[in-house]
C-alpha cells in the first residue's frame, strides 16, 4: 500500500507531519498448519499487505484513532480500559491491556489508521492491526522493540481480550519477518531463522472466496482433540512425539483423535524436509512437502473444503507449479503454491478461470513476494 493518502489525510487533520509511521503486515504459511498449538514448527512469511499507522504522542493518556476504512472511530482512555462490542477498536484495546499488564507504562497518542490486508481470507488482518498497533506503543511510548516479546502480548490480546483462541504463529511472523525470507520457527521456544526463498520461484496466494461460520469452534474442537492426544502419549504438547512414538503406541486412540496427531506429527516433519529442501533449493521437493500436507490436512485433519480442494487440484496442474496447498485454519480462505517466477502470469489467469468454470465462484490471486515484519517507516 502506498502510504501517501494515509500521511496527506494526517496532514489534513493535523496541520503538521506526523512523528511516526509505522506498519505491521499479514501473513501467508508456507508450511507447518496447525502446529504452532501444538508447541510445534511452522514456516509462514510477512506479505506485503499491512496496516499502517500514522501518529504523534500526546500529553495525556488518551488514545484517539480514526481508521480510514471503517467509520468506527477509537477514543481511549489507558487509565479506563474496557471491552467493546467489537471491531477493530478491540485490537487497540487488547494491546494497550496487555502491555499495561506487562508493566510497561503507555503514553497517549493520536494518528490515523490504513491497511489493505484483505479480511476474513485467512491471511491475519487482526495480527496485522495488532502489531502495528502494538509498534505505535511502542513508538509513542519510548519502548524497546522486542518482536517475540511482543509477539506473546499481542497472542494475549487476541486470546484474553478479543476472545480468539489462536496460537502464536500469526502474530510472531508480523512481528519477526525479514523481506525476501520465510519465518522458521520453533512455537516452544520462539527461537526462529531466516529462510531464503529459492530465486526465480514466487509464492502464489490463491483465495477461493469461500468462508465457513463456526471456524472458531471447529479449530476448538481440533485444539481440544490434540490435547487429548498429548495426554494420551503422558507429553505436554504433541510437539514431543515422533513418527516412531506415534506409530508405537496409536492404535489406543480413538480412530478420531488418532488422524488428528498424525496430520501434527507428520506436519512437523515435513516442516523440517521443507526447510532443508529451501536450504538447498530444491523447489520440487519442497514442493511435494506443500502437496502431502494438503492431503494430510484434508484427510487427517479435515479443515480443508470443497473449493480449497478444487483450487489445489487445478494449481498443480498448471505448468511452473511445484506445489500447493490449503493455507492457515481452513474451513475456506486461501490456498498457497510455489511457482517458477517465469509462470506467475499465465497461472494465475488459467487458475482463475478454470477455478470459475468448475464452481462458479470468483478467486481471488495473490503473487506475493516475503516482506519485513513490524517497524516504523520513514515519514519524510
Ligand atoms: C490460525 C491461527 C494460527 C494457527 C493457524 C493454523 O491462523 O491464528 O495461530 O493455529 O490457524 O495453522
Amino acid at each position: 500500500m502506498d502510504p501517501a493518502p494515509l500521511l496527506d489525510a494526517f496532514r489534513q487533520q493535523f496541520h503538521d507531519a506526523p512523528a511516526f509511521l509505522v506498519r505491521a503486515p499479514g501473513r501467508v504459511n508456507l508450511i507447518g498448519e496447525h502446529t504452532d498449538y501444538n508447541e510445534g514448527f511452522v514456516l509462514p512469511m510477512a506479505i506485503e499487505q499491512a496496516v499502517w499507522i500514522a501518529l504523534r504522542p500526546r500529553a495525556d493518556r488518551e488514545v484517539r484513532l480514526r481508521s480510514l476504512d471503517y467509520p468506527q472511530a477509537a477514543e481511549i482512555s489507558l487509565d479506563r480500559l474496557e471491552k467493546g462490542p467489537g471491531g477493530w477498536v478491540e485490537y487497540l484495546k487488547g494491546m494497550a491491556w496487555a502491555l499495561e499488564a506487562d508493566g510497561r507504562k503507555l503514553g497517549g497518542w493520536e494518528g490515523l489508521i490504513r491497511g489493505d490486508v484483505p479480511r476474513g481470507s485467512g491471511l491475519s488482518s487482526s495480527a496485522a492491526v495488532e502489531l502495528a498497533c502494538g509498534r505505535a506503543f511502542a513508538a509513542a511510548s519510548g519502548l524497546d522493540w522486542d518482536p517475540a516479546a511482543m509477539a506473546r502480548l499481542a497472542q494475549k490480546a487476541e486470546n484474553q481480550w478479543v476472545g480468539v483462541n489462536c496460537g502464536i504463529m500469526d502474530q510472531m511472523v508480523s512481528a519477526a519477518a525479514r523481506r525476501g525470507h520465510a519465518l522458521f520457527l520453533d512455537c516452544r521456544s520462539l527461537e526462529y531463522q531466516h529462510i531464503p526463498l529459492p530465486a526465480g520461484r514466487v509464492v502464489v496466494i490463491l483465495d477461493t472466496s469461500t468462508r465457513r461460520g463456526l471456524v472458531d469452534s471447529a479449530y476448538n474442537e481440533r485444539r481440544a482433540q490434540c490435547e487429548a492426544a498429548a495426554r494420551f502419549f503422558g507429553v505436554p504438547a504433541l510437539r514431543d512425539v515422533d513418527l516412531t512414538a506415534y506409530q508405537s503406541r496409536a492404535a489406543g486412540l480413538d480412530e478420531v483423535t488418532r488422524r488428528r496427531a498424525r496430520h501434527v506429527v507428520s506436519e512437523n516433519g515435513r516442516v523440517l524436509q521443507a526447510v532443508a529442501a529451501l536450504r538447498r533449493g530444491d523447489a520440487d521437493a519442497f514442493g511435494a512437502c506443500l502437496d502431502a500436507s494438503h492431503a494430510s490436512l484434508r484427510d487427517d485433519f479435515e479443515v480443508s473444503n470443497q473449493a480449497l480442494d478444487t483450487i489445489v487440484a487445478i494449481a498443480r496442474r498448471q505448468p511452473g507449479c511445484y506445489g500447493a496447498r490449503m493455507t492457515g485454519a481452513g474451513f475456506g480462505g486461501c490456498a498457497v503454491a510455489l511457482l517458477r517466477l517465469e509462470s506467475a502470469a499465465e497461472f494465475s489467469a488459467a487458475v482463475a478461470s478454470q477455478y470459475r468454470h468448475q464452481t462458479g465462484l470468483t478467486a481471488s490471486i495473490y503473487i506475493s513476494q516475503p516482506g519485513d515484519g513490524a517497524g516504523l517507516v520513514n515519514a519524510a
